[in-house]
Formats: structure tokens, C-alpha cells, sequence
């Protein structure tokens, strides 16, 4: 091997890590991983607001707190900090890289059982030379008093973490709005913990509650995160399902559980279409893969690079687990908020079999299937006449075995008219009057008579609606059902 010299990290590195442009919600997730870490039963996200605009946010648990001893490496970033098994951090960084994308300053009391309480203080112009700033006892004593005697959800008696966002640049949107902002922000950020967090939830790991403070007392109905359950249907879409596919990955030791769902069609759970920050909510989103590290959701949906997402494959999720094994080829993004998918993972996929045979493609293709059928189920047909007399026994029982909604009996005739119509619609009558003068030509087919010219026409007439505008189910049941009657027409079989 040629010259290698040692290259110490610059201290910028920290500064750059913290230009990460998540939302807030995503970013209020991470330091929720880290009260679940610190064993908290409880966490408060907390909304200080005066009059005119929101101040900061508080996110305050009663987990074990910081020891005085180690707080100096928490603040560090990338600091190997010792994690039990079942933690969900791993990279030394979530704490201080989250806060610093959506705020200025980071503060952060704690009590830990063997102290009082300490505080610590980043801030984004000083992360450059690295200068922490230590915040006074007295403070940081008083900021756990004001939890305690607001009234809050969360009290911190022996142990907790206050974290709190200063100078948050989305919240220079609030300015005036401030009750507007509070509104779809807190819905936001409720939806999407619930989402992220639902296991935990609903195994009562932990209580996540939201509130407002104003003049040191909160205001308004504080409010609890119920679980979003991505594969909470009420029944199955598929007898058999769900199937575990447990995928053999290439350099993975063990096999990772990875069980296929389908949803039951049409339904109207808030889980089907599940909430997105900003209000979104679709099935594009809520279709595909959705990755679980120690039950927190990693990967809240989407197909990655796996396919591309579409409209037929809305029934279709699969839940999976990362093990530590799994996580030497499925890396998880420092914001917790993506995976990344290698190729010999979606080669497990495409090879994969449950134990009763059942292939990855087979799934995919049955929760197509059913989202097609069902959606045909749905479609309101117009009524379609039936042919009372005038057309062979055969062609009016086809007209009867559609499924379209019976229309006006109709009795098609020949009679006289003039010379400028073909046919006349008589709705007093409830008939068909077809031009005697043109019988013959009609008969014989019309001009280019051996082209069927005149049966081209017509049916280009019915269809007119049909052409240039995107396929749909109901275009598609009219033309099943002109089909079916042509058939009986020709003698043809279905
Ligand atoms: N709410 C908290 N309660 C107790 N300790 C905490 C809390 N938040 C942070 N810490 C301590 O600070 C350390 C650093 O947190 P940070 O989120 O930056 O990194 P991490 O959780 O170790 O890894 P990751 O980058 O994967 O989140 C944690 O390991 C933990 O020891
Ligand atoms: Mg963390």
C-alpha cells in the first residue's frame, strides 16, 4: 500500500448534516425515537404560542434522562453512544440533526435519577467552531418546574428530557395565523406519529399527547396519537391472506419476515388511503412496502425501486422486519424516514414463496385482480332499452341478460317518413320508426355494402363517446355489453 495519512472529519460536517429539508413531523419522529429508547411511558409534543405567532416547540418525556456525565456525547455528533438491542438509534446524530434542520437554536434539559437538572445548547452559528453552550442549574431547573406546574399530560418526577426547537423557520409561517397554522401542523404531525409509531402505541410501549401553551398554561384540549395502522382492515381481501414470504437475501444470514397483505376493495378505513403530511392521502402512497426496525415504521409505504407504484396495485402492502442481519444490506437513512433497497433484495422478492406455494407475482396479480372487479362492481351502467319487437327472439334476450339497468320497452317498426330522416325516435309511443323508403338499401347494407359499411358506421356512431379520453371501467362495461349483444347478433359465441 502507497502514503496514507489520517484526515480529521472538518467541523462543518455538522453544520452540512443539518441541511436536510424534512418536514417537521419526520423530524418530531426522531426525538420521539429517542424517549422510546430512554425507556419514557410518556411523551408531550408541546406548542408554546403568544398571541400573535407559535414560539418554539417542546418535546418533553419521562424516560431515564441524560446522565451529567454523558450529556457532553449525546450533543456530539455522531458519537457512538451504547444502545441496547432493541433501540431504534444507531447513528449518533438524530438528535442534533433533526432539531438543526428546522430550527436555530437546540435546547436540552434533563434529569437523570442520579442528578439535578442539566442543560445544553446548540446553535446553528456555532456549530461550525464546534462551541456548545452549558445552560445554568437554576434555568434548567426552572424549565422542568414550568412543565410540572402547567398541568401538562407528562410530569417529570424522578427523570425526564426537555427538548426544546427556538428560532423553528417554519414557524415564521404562523405569524397572524397562528390558530390556523396550530390546526393542520398538529394534525400533521398527530397522523404521522401515529403512523410511524402504531406498534408501539398499540402495544402501550408508549403514550404520545400533543398540547398548546400559552402564558405558561396550556390552552385548548390536549390531545392523544391513536394508532394508524397501515394493515388494520376490518377483513381480509383474499382468503389465505396474509401470506409470510420470509425472504432469503443474498449475504443475509436467517430469513427476513416479510408477509404480503391484501386489502379488501372500496373501502373507507382512514388506513386505506393513509394521511400524509400536508394533507395528502392516496393510494398511491399508502400501496407497496412498508419496513419495520425494532416497530418503527422506517419505510411508511411506496414501492422504492421495487416497481412503479399504480393505481391496480392500491390493495396490495407487505409488512416487513428489518433484523440487525437484514440492515447489513438494507441501509436505514440517518432521518429514520427511508430505506435503501439493494438489488438483491428485490431478487428475494421476485423469487419468493410462501409455504403454501404462493409466489410474489401471484400476489401481486390476485390484489390486481380484485381491485379490478371491484371497481366494475361499482360502475352505474345507464338504463339500456329492450327491443320489445322488431329483432330476433335471440338479440332480445341478449339485450335482457345485460347487466345495465332495464330501459323503456321498445318496439322497432317500419314506417312512413320523409325522405330527409332515417329513423324517428317516437317517445310518445315508445317505437322505433325506421324509414320504409330506404328499406331496401338498408337491408342490402347501404353503399360499399360488402365492406359492412353500413354496420362500421354505426357502430362508430355508438361509440363515439368512446375514443381519445383515457380507458375507464365504465367505458369499458358498455363496450362488454355491446359485445354481448353483437355476439348474439352474429351467432358468435362469448
Ligand atoms: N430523550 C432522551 N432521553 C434520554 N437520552 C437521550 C434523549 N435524547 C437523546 N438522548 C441521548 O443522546 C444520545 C444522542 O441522541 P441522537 O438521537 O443524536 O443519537 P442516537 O439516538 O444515539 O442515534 P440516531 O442518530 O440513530 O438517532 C442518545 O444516544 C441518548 O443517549
Ligand atoms: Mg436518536
Amino acid at each position: 500500500m502507497g502514503k496514507q495519512i489520517t484526515l480529521r472529519p472538518d467541523p462543518r460536517v455538522a453544520e452540512v448534516l443539518t441541511r436536510n429539508p424534512y418536514p417537521l413531523p419526520d423530524a418530531v419522529a426522531e426525538l420521539v425515537d429517542n424517549s422510546i429508547d430512554a425507556n419514557a411511558k410518556d411523551v408531550l409534543i408541546r406548542f408554546i404560542r403568544n398571541e400573535n405567532k407559535v414560539l418554539s416547540i417542546q418535546i418533553i418525556d419521562n424516560g431515564s434522562g441524560i446522565k451529567e456525565s454523558e450529556f457532553d456525547n449525546a450533543m456530539q455528533f455522531g458519537y457512538r453512544n451504547p444502545h441496547k438491542l432493541r433501540d431504534i438509534g444507531m447513528y449518533g446524530v438524530g438528535l442534533k440533526t433533526s432539531s438543526l434542520s428546522q430550527a436555530d437554536e437546540l435546547l436540552v434539559y434533563s434529569l437523570s435519577k442520579e442528578g439535578k437538572p442539566a442543560g445544553r445548547k446548540w446553535s446553528r452559528k456555532n456549530l461550525d467552531t464546534s462551541k456548545l453552550d452549558y445552560l445554568s442549574a437554576k434555568d434548567s431547573a426552572d424549565v422542568f418546574s414550568a412543565v410540572n406546574n402547567a398541568n401538562s399530560a407528562v410530569v417529570l418526577q424522578r427523570s425526564g428530557t426537555i427538548v426544546e426547537w427556538q428560532k423553528v423557520h417554519d414557524f415564521e409561517r404562523s405569524l397572524n395565523s397562528v390558530d390556523s397554522y396550530l390546526k393542520r401542523e398538529m394534525r400533521d404531525v398527530e397522523r404521522h406519529l401515529g403512523l410511524i409509531f402504531h406498534r408501539l402505541i398499540e402495544k402501550s410501549v408508549i403514550n404520545i399527547h400533543l398540547d398548546i401553551i400559552q402564558d405558561g398554561q396550556v390552552v385548548g384540549a390536549p390531545l392523544k396519537v391513536g394508532p394508524i395502522n397501515p394493515f388494520a382492515y376490518k377483513k381480509t381481501g383474499e382468503r389465505g391472506y396474509p401470506k409470510d414470504f420470509g425472504l432469503n437475501i443474498s449475504g443475509v444470514n436467517g430469513r427476513v419476515k416479510a408477509v404480503a397483505h391484501i386489502w379488501p376493495p372500496r373501502t373507507k378505513q382512514l388506513e386505506y388511503k393513509i394521511p400524509r403530511v400536508g394533507g395528502r392521502s392516496n393510494t398511491i402512497d399508502s400501496q407497496g412496502l412498508y419496513i419495520y426496525y425494532n416497530d418503527r415504521l422506517v419505510m411508511p409505504g411506496g414501492w422504492a425501486n421495487v416497481r412503479t407504484p399504480e393505481a391496480h396495485f392500491s390493495l396490495a402492502r407487505m409488512e416487513i422486519d428489518l433484523t440487525t442481519e437484514a440492515m447489513k444490506v438494507l441501509v436505514i437513512g440517518y432521518s429514520k424516514n427511508n430505506v435503501r433497497i439493494p438489488s438483491s433484495f428485490i431478487e428475494a422478492l421476485r423469487t419468493a414463496k410462501s409455504v403454501d406455494g404462493t409466489t410474489y407475482a401471484a400476489w401481486v396479480d390476485r390484489a390486481q385482480e380484485i381491485f379490478r372487479t371491484a371497481d366494475s362492481a361499482e360502475i352505474k351502467l345507464p338504463a339500456l332499452p329492450r327491443p320489445k319487437t322488431g329483432l330476433p327472439a335471440v338479440v332480445q334476450s341478449a339485450f335482457g341478460q345485460v347487466e345495465s339497468p332495464a330501459g323503456t320497452s321498445i318496439n322497432i317498426v317500419w314506417g312512413a317518413l320523409g325522405q330527409s330522416s332515417v329513423f324517428k325516435v317516437d317517445r310518445i309511443n315508445d317505437r322505433l320508426v325506421l324509414n320504409n323508403r330506404y328499406k331496401k338499401e338498408i337491408i342490402r347494407g347501404g353503399i360499399g355494402a360488402s365492406d359492412a359499411s353500413s354496420f362500421k358506421t354505426l357502430l362508430l356512431l355508438m361509440l363515439r363517446g368512446h375514443f381519445g379520453s383515457r380507458e375507464s371501467a365504465r367505458l369499458k362495461a358498455m363496450e362488454n355489453e355491446y359485445q354481448e349483444i353483437l355476439l348474439s347478433l352474429l351467432g358468435g359465441k362469448k
